[in-house]
């Protein structure tokens, strides 16, 4: 199959609404990552994203809607906290768990009974979900277990040949996937970190926001996905947080196949084939990079600001593992 990687023409954009009125399934851009989309009510277009991607069926998706009236047409009930959280959040980088209507394709929501639903704050995404009339469930834009997609040019690296369409909306601006906070129970609970913060969540509902358990220990994770490994490049990642840790490793590894991730300036690091910064926008970036350039060895230095950026922290761990 030919990939076409198009400007978000108005002509382009009509191109994939009817792709994906037709069954298939093709990349457009968020403010957080590129996602691959397929109408919610069409299950054999959703079976292909889990082909195309090597997702574990298992895992459940994420309906994008660019218009609050399209979550009542796949939630069964929205609880009050819903709507506090939309006005304050939505459009934005927040993914709300909450329970499905039965015409939910199961396929969707990998047969859990609730739905992620988020309204991502980008205008080429709202053009194509209402040129569609539809939400649109889709993963991250990249083969199951690499880094999400921040650019075009990252989906077509994964997705080249498996998919008909890429809209090229340029680079995300946020870099790492959305908060996701299940409010299908009781107490709004994070099943995975993301921009949008617990401190934030708990001022706008003045409340109690806990972190799932799973996000800290072996537990089976309530977000299926969190489970795997995640954002991970080909080369070994590694962190450290003191200047000792740093010098020794500056020993002992090579840095000719080694890249740095730092905030801070770290004596000699000129020594390192590739030296950049560090931060939620580029982290994934940086990695397919080193991915490229064959790096071995990714040393990421974690900074006081960087700890307490739970998401970013949550991303860099993962890639760890
Ligand atoms: O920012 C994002 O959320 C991006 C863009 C494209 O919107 N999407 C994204 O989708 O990251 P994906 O499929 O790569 O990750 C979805 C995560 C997974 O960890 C999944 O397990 C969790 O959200 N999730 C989705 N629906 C869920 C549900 N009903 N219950 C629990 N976890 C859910
Ligand atoms: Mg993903």
């Amino acid at each position: 199959m030919e990939t076409e990687i198009l400007q978000p023409t108005p002509e382009a954009i009509a191109k994939a609404a009817t792709l994906i009125l037709a069954g298939e399934i093709i990349a457009f851009p968020t403010e957080t990552v590129y996602g691959l989309g397929a109408q919610i009510f069409n299950t054999n277009a959703i079976k292909k994203i889990f082909d195309v991607k090597g997702r574990p069926s298992d895992n459940p998706l994420i309906a994008h809607i660019s218009i609050l009236s399209q979550a009542d047409t796949i939630a069964k009930k929205l609880p009050q906290v819903f709507s506090i959280l939309t006005d304050a959040f939505f459009p934005g980088p927040l993914t709300l768990v909450v329970e499905k209507k039965e015409t939910v394709p199961d396929i969707a929501s990998a047969n859990l009974p609730t739905i992620g639903i988020r309204m991502p704050n980008h205008p080429v995404a709202w053009k194509l979900i209402d040129s569609v009339g539809y939400p649109l469930v889709a993963p991250s834009a990249n083969i199951s277990g690499k880094p999400s997609p921040t650019t075009a040019s990252h989906v077509a690296n994964d997705l080249h040949g498996r998919i008909p369409l890429i809209l090229d909306g340029g680079a995300c601006s946020v870099g790492i996937e959305s908060t996701v906070l299940d409010i299908s129970t009781s107490t709004p609970t994070i099943l995975r970190p993301g921009h949008i913060t617990k401190e934030q969540l708990e001022n706008i509902l003045q409340q109690p926001v806990l972190f799932s358990d799973s996000l800290s220990s072996s537990q089976i994770p309530k977000a299926p996905g969190m489970k795997y490994r995640h954002y991970a490049p080909n080369a070994s990642v590694m962190t450290i947080d003191t200047l000792d840790q740093f010098q020794k490793l500056s020993e002992t590894t090579d840095t000719n196949s080694a890249m740095m991730l730092t905030n801070i300036h770290l004596p000699p690091t000129h020594e390192f084939s590739v030296v950049l910064p560090l931060n939620e926008t580029t982290l994934f970036a940086s990695f397919r990079r080193a991915d490229q350039e064959n790096i071995k060895t990714i040393i990421v230095f974690i900074d006081e600001e960087t700890k307490k950026n739970i998401g970013l922290m949550n991303r860099i761990e993962k890639a760890t593992k």
